[in-house]
């Protein structure tokens, strides 16, 4: 697939959403929408009913981080409405299997997300259930932090254990992810990239998802996850 971009629409202008992801329609491969439940983080964004609106009109798939508790009650419904792809937090969820396998029969491609100090081992066992592995390389909750270095083993642990498993699995990371971080998160195994304010804080968002997927392009290329 190789790298992929998704813009996150948490550093838009939520009053003009739909303009904001079609200023990206044409170079980024997903729309990354956050939403918040200011209990599994301390921010509030937006829910099911905003998430159906940018179905509509939204010219890329969707892909949504759902920071909330008991995502076993509420991510389903994300993934009935039509999102493309849902990631719950492992931290949150109460039976990850069961959840997994209710967003695939929904329709959806199921991620699991974990926090910076989340370990990824225990969850070897997860990950035939799994389409995406989202590794936070901040804390959950707001944009515009700055990226944890101190992630990028865990993205190379996780990439090694996708290759032991051959699964066809994605790693994405999330979080203070811009021109200057991207290349090491690619280098390190991710392929997923997710970024805000480096998009929507650029005078030209496409522009700037260009050149984060040229920086990525580049870092891949002699990435020793790459065979
Ligand atoms: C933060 C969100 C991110 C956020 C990233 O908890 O999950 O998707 O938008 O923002 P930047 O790219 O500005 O760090
Ligand atoms: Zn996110």
């Amino acid at each position: 697939m190789g790298v992929q971009i998704s813009p996150s629409i948490l550093s838009a202008d939520f009053a003009r959403l739909s303009e904001d992801i079609a200023a990206v329609g044409q170079d980024a491969d997903w729309v990354h929408v956050d939403v918040m439940d200011n209990h599994f983080v301390p921010n509030l964004t937006l829910g099911l009913p905003v998430v159906e609106s940018i179905l509509k009109t939204s010219p890329l798939p969707v892909d949504c981080h759902l920071m909330i508790n008991d995502p076993d009650r509420w991510a389903p419904a994300y993934a009935e409405a039509g999102a493309a792809s849902v990631t719950f937090h492992v931290e949150a969820a109460h039976a990850p299997i069961r959840l997994a396998r209710a967003l695939r029969a929904a329709g959806a491609r199921a991620g699991m997300a974990l926090k910076p100090a989340t370990p990824v081992e225990p969850y070897v066992d997860l990950l035939p259930e799994l389409d995406m592995v989202l590794l936070m390389t901040v804390e959950p909750g707001f944009g515009g932090q700055a990226f944890l270095d101190v992630v990028l083993p865990k993205v190379r642990r996780a990439r090694q254990m996708v290759r032991d498993g051959e699964h066809r699995i994605w790693v994405q990371v999330d979080g203070g992810v811009d021109a200057d971080t991207i290349g090491r998160c690619a280098e390190a195994g991710a392929d997923v990239f997710v970024a805000g304010s480096a998009v929507y804080g650029a005078d030209d968002a496409a522009g700037a998802v260009r050149a984060l997927r040229n920086a990525a392009e580049l870092a891949t290329q002699s990435a020793w996850w790459v065979s």
